[in-house]
Protein backbone atom coordinates (compact mmCIF):
# COMPACT_ATOMS: atom_id res chain seq x y z
CA UNK A 1 0.00 0.00 0.00
CA UNK A 2 1.04 3.34 -0.98
CA UNK A 3 1.37 6.31 1.60
CA UNK A 4 -1.66 8.28 1.52
CA UNK A 5 -1.18 11.32 -0.32
CA UNK A 6 -2.54 14.50 -0.87
CA UNK A 7 -1.97 17.03 -3.56
CA UNK A 8 -0.73 20.65 -2.87
CA UNK A 9 -2.22 22.17 -5.88
CA UNK A 10 -5.95 21.19 -5.16
CA UNK A 11 -7.98 18.76 -7.04
CA UNK A 12 -10.37 18.56 -9.97
CA UNK A 13 -14.04 19.41 -8.44
CA UNK A 14 -15.58 16.29 -10.05
CA UNK A 15 -14.99 13.41 -12.69
CA UNK A 16 -16.75 15.27 -15.59
CA UNK A 17 -14.04 18.16 -15.01
CA UNK A 18 -11.27 16.24 -15.16
CA UNK A 19 -11.94 14.54 -18.14
CA UNK A 20 -12.80 18.15 -19.76
CA UNK A 21 -9.66 19.41 -18.75
CA UNK A 22 -7.98 16.05 -19.83
CA UNK A 23 -9.62 16.44 -23.49
CA UNK A 24 -8.71 20.23 -23.22
CA UNK A 25 -4.83 19.10 -23.35
CA UNK A 26 -5.73 16.25 -25.67
CA UNK A 27 -7.73 18.31 -28.26
CA UNK A 28 -5.75 21.14 -29.85
CA UNK A 29 -3.54 22.11 -32.67
CA UNK A 30 -2.82 18.39 -32.79
CA UNK A 31 -5.94 17.69 -33.98
CA UNK A 32 -7.06 20.55 -36.02
CA UNK A 33 -3.85 21.83 -37.23
CA UNK A 34 -1.50 18.80 -37.57
CA UNK A 35 -3.60 15.96 -38.18
CA UNK A 36 -4.42 17.17 -41.22
CA UNK A 37 -1.34 18.19 -42.42
CA UNK A 38 0.64 15.45 -41.68
CA UNK A 39 -1.78 12.61 -43.07
CA UNK A 40 -1.89 15.02 -46.66
CA UNK A 41 1.93 14.75 -46.41
CA UNK A 42 1.88 11.14 -45.65
CA UNK A 43 -0.90 10.02 -48.44
CA UNK A 44 -3.51 9.55 -46.59
CA UNK A 45 -5.35 6.30 -45.91
CA UNK A 46 -2.80 3.75 -44.30
CA UNK A 47 -1.15 6.99 -42.41
CA UNK A 48 -4.68 7.43 -41.07
CA UNK A 49 -5.38 3.53 -40.23
CA UNK A 50 -2.01 3.28 -38.50
CA UNK A 51 -2.83 6.73 -36.42
CA UNK A 52 -5.65 4.88 -35.38
CA UNK A 53 -3.82 1.57 -34.61
CA UNK A 54 -1.52 3.65 -32.33
CA UNK A 55 -4.16 5.19 -30.51
CA UNK A 56 -5.83 2.24 -29.74
CA UNK A 57 -2.67 -0.11 -28.57
CA UNK A 58 -0.34 1.81 -27.91
CA UNK A 59 -2.17 5.60 -26.61
CA UNK A 60 -4.89 4.23 -24.85
CA UNK A 61 -3.05 2.00 -22.39
CA UNK A 62 -0.45 4.66 -21.96
CA UNK A 63 -3.32 7.11 -20.85
CA UNK A 64 -4.17 4.52 -18.62
CA UNK A 65 -0.68 4.05 -17.14
CA UNK A 66 -0.22 7.59 -17.38
CA UNK A 67 -3.33 8.97 -15.40
CA UNK A 68 -2.28 5.78 -13.04
CA UNK A 69 1.33 7.07 -12.06
CA UNK A 70 -0.04 10.57 -11.66
CA UNK A 71 -3.06 9.66 -9.24
CA UNK A 72 -0.19 7.92 -7.14
CA UNK A 73 2.28 9.90 -6.80
CA UNK A 74 0.12 12.83 -6.42
CA UNK A 75 3.05 14.95 -7.21
CA UNK A 76 4.77 16.98 -10.09
CA UNK A 77 5.86 14.29 -12.98
CA UNK A 78 9.23 14.54 -11.39
CA UNK A 79 8.62 14.13 -7.67
CA UNK A 80 6.16 11.44 -9.17
CA UNK A 81 8.70 9.72 -10.63
CA UNK A 82 10.40 10.04 -7.34
CA UNK A 83 8.00 8.89 -5.17
CA UNK A 84 6.69 5.51 -6.91
CA UNK A 85 10.31 4.23 -7.16
CA UNK A 86 11.01 4.70 -3.49
CA UNK A 87 7.53 3.33 -3.00
CA UNK A 88 8.21 0.24 -4.88
CA UNK A 89 12.16 -0.14 -3.72
CA UNK A 90 13.31 0.48 -7.67
CA UNK A 91 15.99 2.64 -8.54
CA UNK A 92 15.37 6.51 -7.50
CA UNK A 93 16.67 6.86 -11.25
CA UNK A 94 13.30 6.65 -12.73
CA UNK A 95 13.48 10.57 -12.20
CA UNK A 96 14.57 11.19 -15.28
CA UNK A 97 11.70 10.28 -17.22
CA UNK A 98 9.95 13.37 -15.09
CA UNK A 99 12.64 15.54 -16.34
CA UNK A 100 12.52 14.48 -19.62
CA UNK A 101 8.65 15.06 -20.03
CA UNK A 102 9.47 18.57 -18.32
CA UNK A 103 11.67 19.02 -21.40
CA UNK A 104 10.07 17.59 -24.07
CA UNK A 105 6.34 19.90 -22.79
CA UNK A 106 9.26 23.35 -22.83
CA UNK A 107 9.95 22.58 -26.70
CA UNK A 108 6.80 21.82 -27.54
CA UNK A 109 5.26 24.88 -26.20
CA UNK A 110 7.81 26.95 -27.63
CA UNK A 111 6.50 26.24 -31.22
CA UNK A 112 3.03 25.41 -30.44
CA UNK A 113 2.87 29.01 -28.95
CA UNK A 114 3.17 30.18 -32.77
CA UNK A 115 1.53 28.30 -34.58
CA UNK A 116 -1.38 29.55 -31.72
CA UNK A 117 -0.52 32.96 -32.70
CA UNK A 118 -0.91 32.33 -36.35
CA UNK A 119 -4.82 31.27 -35.50
CA UNK A 120 -5.38 34.64 -33.67
CA UNK A 121 -4.25 36.52 -36.34
CA UNK A 122 -6.43 34.86 -38.46
CA UNK A 123 -9.52 35.73 -36.40
CA UNK A 124 -8.93 39.09 -37.25
CA UNK A 125 -7.97 38.30 -40.83
CA UNK A 126 -11.29 36.63 -40.96
CA UNK A 127 -13.39 39.29 -39.17
CA UNK A 128 -11.83 42.11 -41.47
CA UNK A 129 -13.64 39.70 -44.26
CA UNK A 130 -10.64 39.63 -46.33
CA UNK A 131 -11.73 36.06 -47.43
CA UNK A 132 -14.54 37.16 -49.15
CA UNK A 133 -14.99 35.34 -52.23
CA UNK A 134 -11.06 34.41 -52.10
CA UNK A 135 -9.67 32.22 -54.45
CA UNK A 136 -6.88 29.60 -53.01
CA UNK A 137 -4.22 31.96 -54.64
CA UNK A 138 -5.58 34.40 -52.59
CA UNK A 139 -5.32 32.64 -49.55
CA UNK A 140 -2.24 31.50 -50.38
CA UNK A 141 -0.79 34.73 -50.35
CA UNK A 142 -2.42 35.89 -47.25
CA UNK A 143 -0.76 33.05 -45.26
CA UNK A 144 2.40 33.26 -47.30
CA UNK A 145 2.37 37.29 -46.03
CA UNK A 146 1.92 36.40 -42.52
CA UNK A 147 4.87 33.90 -41.78
CA UNK A 148 7.18 35.53 -43.46
CA UNK A 149 6.58 38.60 -41.19
CA UNK A 150 9.23 37.88 -38.34
CA UNK A 151 7.56 40.88 -36.06
CA UNK A 152 3.73 39.96 -36.48
CA UNK A 153 4.62 36.02 -35.71
CA UNK A 154 6.71 37.79 -32.83
CA UNK A 155 3.76 39.66 -31.30
CA UNK A 156 1.11 36.80 -31.46
CA UNK A 157 3.53 34.52 -30.09
CA UNK A 158 4.35 37.12 -27.04
CA UNK A 159 -0.01 37.63 -26.62
CA UNK A 160 -0.28 34.03 -26.82
CA UNK A 161 2.79 33.42 -23.88
CA UNK A 162 1.19 35.69 -21.63
CA UNK A 163 -2.57 34.34 -22.28
CA UNK A 164 -0.83 30.85 -20.81
CA UNK A 165 1.15 32.35 -18.21
CA UNK A 166 -2.06 34.25 -16.81
CA UNK A 167 -4.01 30.93 -16.57
CA UNK A 168 -1.53 29.05 -15.39
CA UNK A 169 -0.93 31.33 -12.98
CA UNK A 170 -4.37 31.12 -11.02
CA UNK A 171 -4.31 27.37 -10.40
CA UNK A 172 -5.92 25.00 -11.90
CA UNK A 173 -9.15 24.82 -11.00
CA UNK A 174 -10.10 28.27 -11.78
CA UNK A 175 -8.52 28.76 -14.87
CA UNK A 176 -8.48 25.63 -16.43
CA UNK A 177 -11.70 24.07 -15.46
CA UNK A 178 -14.05 27.08 -16.45
CA UNK A 179 -12.46 27.44 -20.50
CA UNK A 180 -13.35 23.73 -21.43
CA UNK A 181 -16.67 23.37 -20.14
CA UNK A 182 -18.02 25.56 -22.65
CA UNK A 183 -15.39 25.68 -25.12
CA UNK A 184 -15.00 22.53 -26.15
CA UNK A 185 -18.42 21.38 -27.00
CA UNK A 186 -19.04 24.74 -29.46
CA UNK A 187 -15.88 23.92 -30.90
CA UNK A 188 -17.47 19.99 -31.54
CA UNK A 189 -20.23 22.05 -33.05
CA UNK A 190 -18.64 24.74 -35.42
CA UNK A 191 -16.35 21.47 -37.02
CA UNK A 192 -19.89 19.84 -37.94
CA UNK A 193 -20.75 22.93 -39.83
CA UNK A 194 -17.59 23.07 -41.83
CA UNK A 195 -17.47 19.40 -42.90
CA UNK A 196 -21.44 19.88 -43.89
CA UNK A 197 -20.26 23.10 -46.06
CA UNK A 198 -17.56 20.12 -47.38
CA UNK A 199 -20.47 17.86 -48.33
CA UNK A 200 -21.88 20.86 -50.24
CA UNK A 201 -18.09 21.27 -52.58
CA UNK A 202 -19.23 18.15 -54.45
CA UNK A 203 -15.85 16.39 -53.59
CA UNK A 204 -16.66 15.12 -50.36
CA UNK A 205 -16.39 11.76 -50.81
CA UNK A 206 -13.18 12.12 -52.74
CA UNK A 207 -11.96 13.53 -48.92
CA UNK A 208 -12.96 10.45 -47.81
CA UNK A 209 -11.38 8.13 -49.94
CA UNK A 210 -8.38 10.03 -48.97
CA UNK A 211 -8.72 9.97 -45.66
CA UNK A 212 -9.82 6.38 -45.32
CA UNK A 213 -8.82 4.48 -48.72
CA UNK A 214 -5.11 2.15 -48.00
CA UNK A 215 -2.04 3.12 -50.32
CA UNK A 216 1.75 3.23 -49.60
CA UNK A 217 3.62 3.70 -46.24
CA UNK A 218 6.96 4.35 -45.30
CA UNK A 219 8.42 3.34 -42.25
CA UNK A 220 9.17 7.16 -41.45
CA UNK A 221 5.59 7.46 -41.76
CA UNK A 222 4.94 4.96 -39.19
CA UNK A 223 7.25 6.89 -37.01
CA UNK A 224 5.30 9.83 -37.95
CA UNK A 225 1.80 8.05 -37.28
CA UNK A 226 2.79 6.39 -33.61
CA UNK A 227 4.54 9.89 -32.50
CA UNK A 228 1.17 12.06 -33.63
CA UNK A 229 -0.74 9.35 -31.17
CA UNK A 230 1.62 10.86 -28.16
CA UNK A 231 1.24 14.42 -29.28
CA UNK A 232 -2.64 14.33 -29.82
CA UNK A 233 -3.31 12.76 -26.56
CA UNK A 234 -0.52 14.93 -24.77
CA UNK A 235 1.17 11.86 -23.89
CA UNK A 236 4.54 10.37 -22.94
CA UNK A 237 5.48 14.13 -20.93
CA UNK A 238 3.66 13.98 -18.02
CA UNK A 239 0.93 16.11 -19.35
CA UNK A 240 -1.83 13.70 -18.48
CA UNK A 241 0.25 12.46 -15.17
CA UNK A 242 -0.11 15.65 -13.44
CA UNK A 243 -3.88 15.94 -14.78
CA UNK A 244 -4.01 12.49 -12.91
CA UNK A 245 -2.46 13.73 -9.85
CA UNK A 246 -5.63 15.96 -9.41
CA UNK A 247 -7.70 13.19 -9.62
CA UNK A 248 -9.46 11.98 -6.65
CA UNK A 249 -9.04 8.66 -5.89
CA UNK A 250 -12.49 7.34 -6.17
CA UNK A 251 -12.61 8.11 -10.02
CA UNK A 252 -12.21 5.39 -12.55
CA UNK A 253 -9.54 6.43 -14.45
CA UNK A 254 -10.19 3.59 -17.44
CA UNK A 255 -13.25 4.96 -18.13
CA UNK A 256 -12.11 8.72 -18.68
CA UNK A 257 -9.33 7.34 -20.41
CA UNK A 258 -11.81 5.83 -23.60
CA UNK A 259 -13.98 8.82 -23.02
CA UNK A 260 -10.93 11.55 -24.08
CA UNK A 261 -9.20 9.02 -26.39
CA UNK A 262 -12.67 8.88 -28.11
CA UNK A 263 -13.49 12.86 -28.15
CA UNK A 264 -9.57 13.72 -29.37
CA UNK A 265 -9.96 10.97 -32.01
CA UNK A 266 -13.60 12.17 -33.68
CA UNK A 267 -12.49 15.89 -33.59
CA UNK A 268 -9.34 14.60 -35.62
CA UNK A 269 -11.53 12.60 -38.29
CA UNK A 270 -13.77 15.65 -38.35
CA UNK A 271 -11.60 18.36 -38.77
CA UNK A 272 -9.79 15.90 -41.75
CA UNK A 273 -13.64 15.52 -43.21
CA UNK A 274 -14.37 19.11 -42.99
CA UNK A 275 -10.37 20.13 -45.03
CA UNK A 276 -9.97 17.67 -47.41
CA UNK A 277 -12.75 18.26 -49.62
CA UNK A 278 -12.24 21.83 -49.43
CA UNK A 279 -8.47 21.11 -50.64
CA UNK A 280 -9.66 18.48 -53.61
CA UNK A 281 -12.42 20.87 -54.88
CA UNK A 282 -9.59 23.98 -54.95
CA UNK A 283 -7.20 21.78 -56.44
CA UNK A 284 -4.93 22.34 -53.94
CA UNK A 285 -2.09 20.36 -52.37
CA UNK A 286 -2.73 17.51 -49.92
CA UNK A 287 0.62 17.90 -49.16
CA UNK A 288 0.83 21.39 -48.15
CA UNK A 289 2.71 20.98 -45.05
CA UNK A 290 2.05 23.24 -42.20
CA UNK A 291 -0.03 26.00 -43.93
CA UNK A 292 -2.74 23.26 -44.86
CA UNK A 293 -5.78 24.61 -42.70
CA UNK A 294 -4.69 28.23 -43.00
CA UNK A 295 -5.05 27.70 -46.72
CA UNK A 296 -8.03 25.82 -46.79
CA UNK A 297 -10.83 27.04 -44.34
CA UNK A 298 -11.01 30.31 -45.09
CA UNK A 299 -11.83 29.06 -48.70
CA UNK A 300 -14.91 27.99 -46.89
CA UNK A 301 -15.39 30.62 -45.03
CA UNK A 302 -14.89 32.91 -48.01
CA UNK A 303 -17.51 30.80 -49.83
CA UNK A 304 -20.47 29.93 -47.15
CA UNK A 305 -23.58 31.63 -45.96
CA UNK A 306 -22.69 33.56 -42.79
CA UNK A 307 -18.98 32.43 -43.34
CA UNK A 308 -16.98 35.47 -41.70
CA UNK A 309 -18.91 34.70 -38.24
CA UNK A 310 -18.13 31.18 -38.60
CA UNK A 311 -15.00 31.95 -39.43
CA UNK A 312 -14.29 34.05 -36.68
CA UNK A 313 -15.48 31.78 -34.39
CA UNK A 314 -14.08 29.10 -35.53
CA UNK A 315 -10.33 30.61 -35.75
CA UNK A 316 -11.48 31.88 -31.85
CA UNK A 317 -12.30 28.34 -30.85
CA UNK A 318 -8.88 27.09 -32.16
CA UNK A 319 -7.34 29.28 -30.15
CA UNK A 320 -9.05 28.10 -27.21
CA UNK A 321 -8.42 24.72 -27.65
CA UNK A 322 -4.88 25.58 -28.01
CA UNK A 323 -5.11 27.71 -25.50
CA UNK A 324 -6.31 24.44 -23.19
CA UNK A 325 -3.63 22.40 -24.34
CA UNK A 326 -0.65 25.24 -24.09
CA UNK A 327 -1.31 24.93 -19.96
CA UNK A 328 -1.03 21.26 -19.53
CA UNK A 329 2.11 21.90 -21.74
CA UNK A 330 4.29 23.62 -18.85
CA UNK A 331 2.06 22.76 -15.72
CA UNK A 332 4.48 19.85 -15.13
CA UNK A 333 7.25 22.20 -14.43
CA UNK A 334 5.43 24.58 -12.80
CA UNK A 335 4.11 22.25 -10.67
CA UNK A 336 7.94 21.14 -9.97
CA UNK A 337 9.29 25.10 -9.02
CA UNK A 338 6.01 25.14 -6.43
CA UNK A 339 7.02 21.84 -4.79
CA UNK A 340 10.55 22.18 -5.02
CA UNK A 341 11.92 25.31 -4.79
CA UNK A 342 8.87 26.83 -3.22
CA UNK A 343 8.03 29.25 -5.85
CA UNK A 344 4.69 30.81 -6.14
CA UNK A 345 2.63 29.44 -8.88
CA UNK A 346 3.26 33.14 -10.67
CA UNK A 347 6.66 33.12 -10.42
CA UNK A 348 6.89 29.78 -11.60
CA UNK A 349 4.52 30.34 -14.13
CA UNK A 350 6.06 33.55 -15.72
CA UNK A 351 9.84 31.46 -15.18
CA UNK A 352 9.14 28.84 -17.38
CA UNK A 353 6.87 31.29 -19.81
CA UNK A 354 9.53 33.38 -20.50
CA UNK A 355 12.05 30.58 -20.91
CA UNK A 356 9.87 29.31 -23.48
CA UNK A 357 8.73 32.56 -25.00
CA UNK A 358 12.56 32.85 -25.38
CA UNK A 359 12.89 29.19 -27.57
CA UNK A 360 9.85 30.58 -29.76
CA UNK A 361 11.95 33.04 -31.21
CA UNK A 362 13.66 30.13 -33.31
CA UNK A 363 10.25 28.71 -34.71
CA UNK A 364 9.16 32.70 -35.81
CA UNK A 365 12.45 32.62 -37.68
CA UNK A 366 11.79 29.08 -39.18
CA UNK A 367 9.39 30.85 -41.51
CA UNK A 368 11.30 33.61 -42.46
CA UNK A 369 14.98 34.81 -41.78
CA UNK A 370 16.33 31.33 -40.95
CA UNK A 371 14.34 29.80 -43.61
CA UNK A 372 17.32 28.30 -45.37
CA UNK A 373 19.30 27.51 -41.77
CA UNK A 374 18.35 23.87 -42.12
CA UNK A 375 19.60 20.71 -40.60
CA UNK A 376 20.06 16.69 -41.82
CA UNK A 377 20.49 13.93 -39.68
CA UNK A 378 20.98 10.77 -41.21
CA UNK A 379 18.78 8.09 -40.95
CA UNK A 380 15.79 10.54 -39.49
CA UNK A 381 15.48 13.95 -41.92
CA UNK A 382 17.03 15.74 -44.28
CA UNK A 383 16.81 19.88 -44.45
CA UNK A 384 14.73 20.23 -41.15
CA UNK A 385 14.55 23.82 -40.14
CA UNK A 386 14.94 24.66 -36.03
CA UNK A 387 10.69 24.36 -36.23
CA UNK A 388 10.69 21.17 -38.23
CA UNK A 389 13.36 19.46 -36.06
CA UNK A 390 11.85 20.21 -32.73
CA UNK A 391 8.40 19.12 -34.06
CA UNK A 392 10.08 16.04 -34.75
CA UNK A 393 12.67 16.03 -31.70
CA UNK A 394 9.72 15.90 -29.47
CA UNK A 395 6.66 14.16 -31.32
CA UNK A 396 8.22 11.47 -33.00
CA UNK A 397 11.51 10.71 -30.18
CA UNK A 398 11.10 12.03 -26.64
CA UNK A 399 7.11 11.45 -26.82
CA UNK A 400 7.24 7.75 -27.29
CA UNK A 401 9.86 7.11 -25.98
CA UNK A 402 8.65 8.98 -22.43
CA UNK A 403 5.30 7.05 -23.12
CA UNK A 404 7.81 3.68 -24.17
CA UNK A 405 9.22 3.90 -20.01
CA UNK A 406 5.67 4.70 -18.27
CA UNK A 407 4.63 1.39 -19.99
CA UNK A 408 7.42 -0.52 -18.86
CA UNK A 409 7.50 1.41 -15.31
CA UNK A 410 3.57 0.74 -14.98
CA UNK A 411 4.31 -3.06 -16.18
CA UNK A 412 7.76 -4.54 -15.11
CA UNK A 413 8.67 -2.02 -12.30
CA UNK A 414 5.49 -1.59 -10.04
CA UNK A 415 4.02 -4.14 -8.16
CA UNK A 416 0.45 -6.21 -9.47
CA UNK A 417 -1.31 -5.41 -6.68
CA UNK A 418 -0.21 -1.59 -6.23
CA UNK A 419 -1.74 -1.29 -10.32
CA UNK A 420 -4.37 -3.07 -9.52
CA UNK A 421 -5.27 -1.49 -6.59
CA UNK A 422 -5.00 1.63 -8.23
CA UNK A 423 -7.05 1.42 -11.54
CA UNK A 424 -9.70 -0.61 -9.21
CA UNK A 425 -11.23 -2.26 -12.50
CA UNK A 426 -13.14 -5.16 -13.21
CA UNK A 427 -10.42 -8.00 -14.11
CA UNK A 428 -10.90 -8.90 -16.87
CA UNK A 429 -10.11 -4.56 -17.98
CA UNK A 430 -7.47 -4.81 -15.27
CA UNK A 431 -5.35 -7.87 -17.54
CA UNK A 432 -6.08 -6.98 -20.85
CA UNK A 433 -4.91 -2.99 -19.97
CA UNK A 434 -1.88 -5.42 -18.03
CA UNK A 435 -0.91 -7.32 -21.40
CA UNK A 436 -1.02 -4.37 -23.07
CA UNK A 437 1.47 -2.25 -21.59
CA UNK A 438 3.20 -5.33 -20.63
CA UNK A 439 3.67 -6.44 -24.14
CA UNK A 440 1.89 -5.23 -26.83
CA UNK A 441 3.13 -1.62 -26.14
CA UNK A 442 6.87 -1.51 -25.78
CA UNK A 443 7.17 -3.97 -28.72
CA UNK A 444 5.33 -1.89 -30.67
CA UNK A 445 7.45 1.12 -29.89
CA UNK A 446 10.88 -0.14 -30.86
CA UNK A 447 9.26 -2.08 -33.94
CA UNK A 448 8.79 1.43 -35.44
CA UNK A 449 11.58 3.25 -33.84
CA UNK A 450 13.38 0.21 -35.52
CA UNK A 451 11.44 0.37 -39.09
CA UNK A 452 11.95 3.96 -38.98
CA UNK A 453 15.63 4.08 -39.11
CA UNK A 454 15.85 1.31 -41.65
CA UNK A 455 16.97 -1.34 -39.06
CA UNK A 456 14.10 -3.64 -40.36
N1 LIG B 1 -2.44 17.22 -27.39
C1 LIG B 1 -2.18 18.57 -27.83
C2 LIG B 1 -2.70 18.73 -29.24
O1 LIG B 1 -3.09 17.75 -29.87
O2 LIG B 1 -2.70 19.85 -29.73
C3 LIG B 1 -0.72 18.93 -27.76
C4 LIG B 1 -0.03 18.48 -26.50
C5 LIG B 1 -0.48 18.94 -25.27
C6 LIG B 1 1.00 17.59 -26.59
C7 LIG B 1 0.12 18.48 -24.11
C8 LIG B 1 1.61 17.10 -25.45
C9 LIG B 1 1.15 17.55 -24.22
F1 LIG B 1 1.70 17.10 -23.17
Amino acid sequence: MAEQRTSIHGQWTNRTVFILAATGSAVGLGNIWKFPYIAGENGGGTFVLIYLLCIGLIGLPIMIAEIMLGRRGKQSPINTMKALARDEHRNPGWVWLGWMGVLAGFLILSYYSVIAGWAMSYIFRTAGGIFQGVTADGVNSIFTDLVSDPERLLAWHTIFMVMTMAVVARGVKNGIEKAVTYLMPLLFGLLIIIVIYAMTTGHFMEGIDFLFSPGEITGKAILIAMGHAFFTLSLGMGAIMVYGSYLSDEHSIVQASIMIALADTVVALLAGMAIFPIVFANGLEPGAGPGLIFQTLPIAFGHMQGGTLVGVVFFTLLVFAAWTSAISLIEPAVAYLVENLGYSRIYAAVTIGMLTWFVGLGTVFSFNVWKDKTLSIPYLFDNFTFFDTLDYLTANIMLPLGGLFIALFAAWVMRKESTREELATDPLMYNIWRFLVQFVTPLAVIVVFLKAVGAI
